[in-house]
């Protein structure tokens, strides 16, 4: 698969990782969609990008993914802007287990709604040319995050839901592959969202276990290897990039019962 010409859509694209992202895919070629709730850092992205990449190859769209219709609305906006769709990064995210309503309709939800517009848009039983659905896991996706149990869950659900549609069944139907790519800790400007729950000495005490031996990676080396995830993985597939290493496969198994 090559990315040159593709449109991807970034849930979740105005800063960080999905900022990351959107440079990556930038580079190779692609154009983007930048969905985001918020509009200032969105547009701002966007300037910056167009600057650097060439003013018709991005677009911004102020889209909450809690919000069905107006997700629905930018994907038609991308569609009408770029002609095609093929790839949607479902990554936007809150980390807040105060707001557990909130967290599980962003992560989870929001990541259902992602996939359920990108079949409608992609699919090649709906007419169009299949693609890709990528889902941003976290280590957290298959490991015990005790601090933050409900984000711990919204992240292990979605490697559920890429199981299930990227399996071959939905595959051959739809000629959509779905990936999960599962992030380590990132140095990123994450600390504001992350630190809302450390208000109890229980949860610090719960933060600093799950903490133990964390290190950080770099923001580029999770937005190129991606690519890298996004040329060679078959669908179903569940990759796990941590330590600046190369992403490598968990290896889970369809046939256990
Ligand atoms: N940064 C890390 O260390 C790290 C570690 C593990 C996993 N990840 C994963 O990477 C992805 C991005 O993480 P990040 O650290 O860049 O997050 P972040 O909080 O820095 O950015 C999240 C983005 O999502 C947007 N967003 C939030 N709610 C939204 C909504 N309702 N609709 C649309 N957009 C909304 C925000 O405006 C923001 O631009 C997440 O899926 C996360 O699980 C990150």
């Amino acid at each position: 698969m090559l990315l040159k010409d593709k449109v991807c859509i970034i849930t979740g694209g105005a800063v960080n990782v999905g900022r990351a992202f959107c440079e990556q895919l930038l580079k190779n070629g692609a154009f983007i969609a930048i969905f985001d709730l918020d509009s200032d850092i969105g547009e701002l992205c966007c300037a910056e990008l167009k600057q650097q990449f060439g003013k018709n190859r991005i677009i911004f769209c102020h889209c909450d993914v809690t919000d069905f219709t107006q997700f629905e609305e930018s994907f038609q906006m991308t569609k009408d802007t770029f002609g095609k769709i093929d790839i949607l990064v479902n990554n936007a995210e809150i980390s807040n287990d105060k707001f557990w309503e909130l967290e599980t309709d962003v992560n989870l939800n929001g990541f259902i709604r992602g996939s359920l517009l990108a079949y409608r848009f992609m699919s090649k039983d709906k007419g169009n040319e299949g693609g890709t659905i990528v889902n941003i896991g976290s280590s957290c996706s298959v490991k015990p995050f005790i601090s933050s149990p409900i984000y711990c869950a919204t992240k292990h659900a979605i490697v559920g839901l890429t199981k299930a549609y990227g399996n071959d069944y939905h595959y051959n139907l739809t000629g959509v592959r779905v990936i999960c790519y599962c992030v380590g800790p990132t140095e990123s400007d994450f600390s504001s969202h992350s630190r809302q729950n450390n208000n109890t000495p229980n949860h610090e005490r719960a933060r600093n276990i799950d903490m133990q031996g964390i290190r950080y990676q770099k923001l580029d080396h999770v937005a190129k290897e991606l690519i890298t995830v996004l040329l060679n993985a078959s669908s179903g597939s569940l990759w796990i990039v941590r330590n600046d290493e190369k992403p490598s496969e968990f290896p889970f198994s369809n046939e256990l019962f």
